[in-house]
């Protein structure tokens, strides 16, 4: 089923090559280069000075993150494309400025802690936490209007582009939102850095990380099993070593779908001793499923920054048009530049996988696979609530586990929305939530997200499959 690992990978990578449309012929790439191609999902401005006034503001800004930062990710997502680690990738569906505050932001940072500790427990391997946070104020959508008992608006975009209330003058895009993005952006990473600078993170102090809730959770006692576990390794290799293991601080890497390209190209920069662009909006920018056209105007962008690329793969990708994405955006297999998340469904993946990492294989290249087992699970209740059921999300992650396994290849990161919080808008899990119980705490304007036990759960059943492969 699966082609030789051991055949030579520089002769697939030139047989694999597709003639067309080589990076070359697109001309010299520049940040703004992007606008001559088809831009989809984008904001309709009205006032175009008022934009370029706001964009402007936002080029002479500071950058959000430091180039060194993100070569520090691209590293690490070397190492997990190799089995050597494990990216676990969660947050909201899409930020909002409202929940800009201290209790939600240490909440998701709490619960990523907490599923990243025992995942490192299960797994055995080390762990790179990356946010759908800091940046995460834009959103895709099917339709570029909204009707609502026969009054038609621009349909939400997300709080970086319009509001959320049925109001014109809350749905027109507007610019000075790039503003309050970029800022919240900025107070939210200043919050999480002095958090895991300032001992929030100490793994010899878990117990920091616990929610008030958490007590009452099913899994409390595997949990504290596991970090008690971790909690002795951790004072008997400091007793043999004879000083601290420097395990008081942990990174926390950002990541946003990069959607609104003038936006992206106002925070993308050079940086003094390094080659090229960076947008330094964020460490891991994610090309969206709706946005990944390899003819389009978000690929154009991302081919010539620097940063680590993930690109969203549905059940629609065809060898084709993922070899092409390869060539344009992973041209010179550097290592850690580009990872695949797939979200094909539950009960797809037999069907679906195998054929792109097959394709993959032929490039020659080295990729991550990561797994988001959300958006490809979307349902409506009987009386039209958006939910997930928590089956289908584990049974996806399990799927990718095995066909990943049997295939040869490496499934090396999760991508999950998550908060941190008590919600009530995924069905299922141990506590058996059903359709009833959604009204409890559904807040999600856009997608359902796993609550605290639900990701908790996910987390202690994932560590329980053991150790994680390493590639050659
Ligand atoms: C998302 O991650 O919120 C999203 C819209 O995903 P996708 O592009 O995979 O549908
Ligand atoms: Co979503």
């Amino acid at each position: 089923m699966t082609v030789s690992r051991t055949a030579d990978r520089a002769q697939r990578k030139a047989a694999a090559s597709t003639a067309t449309d080589p990076p070359a012929e697109r001309g010299t790439w520049q940040p703004r280069s992007w606008r001559s191609f088809e831009v989809a999902q984008q904001p309709t401005y009205p006032d175009r000075v008022a934009l370029e006034t706001v964009l402007r503001e936002l080029a002479a800004l500071p950058p959000l993150v430091t180039s060194w930062e993100v070569e520090t990710l691209k590293q690490e997502i070397d190492e997990a494309a190799r089995g050597e680690r494990f990216l676990l990738w969660g947050g909201d569906c899409a930020e909002t400025f409202v929940d800009c505050r201290s209790q939600t932001i240490t909440a998701k940072l709490k619960i990523l802690l907490q599923m990243s500790l025992v995942l490192v427990h299960g797994l055995r391997v080390r762990v790179t936490r990356v946010g759908r946070f800091a940046g995460q104020y834009a959103k895709p959508r099917s339709s570029d209007l909204e009707t609502v008992d026969g009054r038609t608006l621009p349909s939400y975009r997300g709080d970086l582009v319009n509001g959320v209330e049925f109001e014109e003058s809350v749905r027109v895009p507007d610019p000075q939102r790039l503003l309050r993005g970029y800022e919240r952006s900025a107070l939210t990473l200043n919050f999480i850095r002095s958090l895991t600078e300032g001992g929030f993170a100490d793994l010899h102090h878990p117990e920091q990380w616990e929610l008030s809730f958490a007590d009452h959770s099913d899994h409390a006692e595997e949990y504290r099993r596991r970090v008690e576990e971790i909690r002795t390794s951790v004072t008997f290799v400091e007793m043999l070593a004879g000083h601290r293991q420097g395990l008081e601080r942990v990174e926390f890497f950002t990541s946003h779908e990069a959607l609104v390209m003038p936006y992206e190209e106002a925070l993308t920069r050079t940086v003094p001793r390094r080659e090229g662009w960076y947008d330094l909006s964020t460490h891991l920018p994610w090309i969206g499923m709706r946005t990944a056209d390899p003819a389009g105007a978000h690929v154009e962008f991302f081919r010539g920054v620097r940063n680590p690329v993930a690109v969203k793969i549905g059940p629609a990708m065809t060898r084709d048009r993922l070899l092409r994405l390869l060539d344009l955006l992973h041209p010179c297999d550097e290592p850690g530049r580009l990872a695949l998340v797939h979200r094909l469904g539950a009960g797809r993946v037999e069907e679906l996988l195998p054929a792109l990492v097959e394709a993959v294989r032929e490039s020659g290249k080295r990729v991550l696979w990561v797994c988001d087992p959300m958006h490809g699970n979307t349902q409506k209740t009987s009386r039209g609530l958006k939910t997930r059921r928590f089956e289908d999300i584990l049974g996806e992650v399990e799927d990718s586990f095995r066909v990943h396994a049997e295939l040869d290849s490496v499934l090396g990161g999760i991508h999950f929305e998550l908060t941190g919080e008590d919600v009530t808008e995924c069905v299922g899990g141990a506590r058996g939530l059903d359709e009833e119980g959604l009204d409890r705490a559904y807040r999600s304007f856009v997608d359902p997200r796993l609550n605290y036990e639900q990701a908790l759960e996910m987390a202690l059943l994932v560590a329980r499959r053991g150790p994680t492969k390493r590639v050659p």
